[in-house]
């Protein structure tokens, strides 16, 4: 997917990390239309909402299901064959080469699209180490973004930071997804690896998820409008 394809609106993308489909459904309409592409992860689909995705769907917006798949290959292709009948844009798989194949297989003649982690972004080398990898994090995250190139898998989700140095890597037909991301001056939360959102569509990105900057704002309309601005100006 070349980034020149991609709506501008299109390339943030606002999680719903909310623990009801009420309180979701409430800061869908808070936001309007200011957000066009929304991601639904482990909180909101255990609470109840998966259904939420063919709303949105309906609705005319982009949904992103952020639930790194990880099994062996047949239940993961049978389970995203299912996803794919949700209408949902992205779907995230850990990026082992079993379950990469089996989500590509299972995905077949959908408009859905792979995204894989490659190394979770709370990992260290210790963690690496611990877990029984010989490699290190920045290793691994190259050798598995290759892989997933190799493997038809559409794009990878990465820290802005990891953005510039997997795009010498891979080249610019994969899309890369980042997170991390808080505009200047706001709380870094728990985000250890953070940058702008021009900083960094200039590194690479293509997709921003930014979530608290924007859910948690005073005015997440505001919040929105202001990322889309600043998004539009780094691309000019
Ligand atoms: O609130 P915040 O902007 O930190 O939200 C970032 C979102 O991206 C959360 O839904 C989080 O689970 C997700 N994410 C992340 N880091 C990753 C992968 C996903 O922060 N490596």
């Amino acid at each position: 997917m070349q980034p020149a394809e991609i709506l501008p609106r299109d390339r943030l993308i606002v999680p719903l990390d909310l623990p009801s489909v009420e309180l979701a459904e409430a800061m869908i309409a808070r936001l309007g239309d200011s957000v066009t592409f929304y991601k639904i992860g482990y909180q909101l689909a255990y609470a109840g909402g998966l259904p939420l995705v063919r709303k949105l769907v309906d609705s005319g917006k982009k949904v992103f299901i952020d639930l790194k798949l990880h099994d062996i290959g047949n239940t993961v292709a049978r389970g995203v064959e299912s996803i794919a009948k949700l209408g949902a844009t992205f779907l995230t798989v850990h990026a082992y080469p079993q379950t990469m194949k089996a989500a590509v297989e299972g995905r077949a003649g959908s408009g859905l699209k792979i995204l894989a982690v490659t190394v979770l972004t709370s990992y260290d080398d210790g963690d690496m180490h611990a877990a029984g990898y010989r490699l290190g994090v920045s290793d691994m995250v190259e050798a598995r973004a290759q892989q997933a190139q190799v493997l038809g898998v559409d794009g990878i989700v990465c820290s802005a930071e990891e953005a510039a140095a997997l795009r010498k890597v891979i080249g610019h037909q994969m899309c890369l997804v980042t997170p991390g991301i808080r505009p200047a001056g706001s709380a870094t939360g728990d985000q250890k690896r953070i940058m702008t959102p021009a900083r960094a569509i200039a590194a690479g990105a293509d997709y921003l998820v930014v979530g608290r900057p924007i859910i948690e704002a005073a005015d997440p309309r505001a919040a929105a409008e202001a990322i889309h601005q600043e998004i539009s100006q780094s691309l000019a």
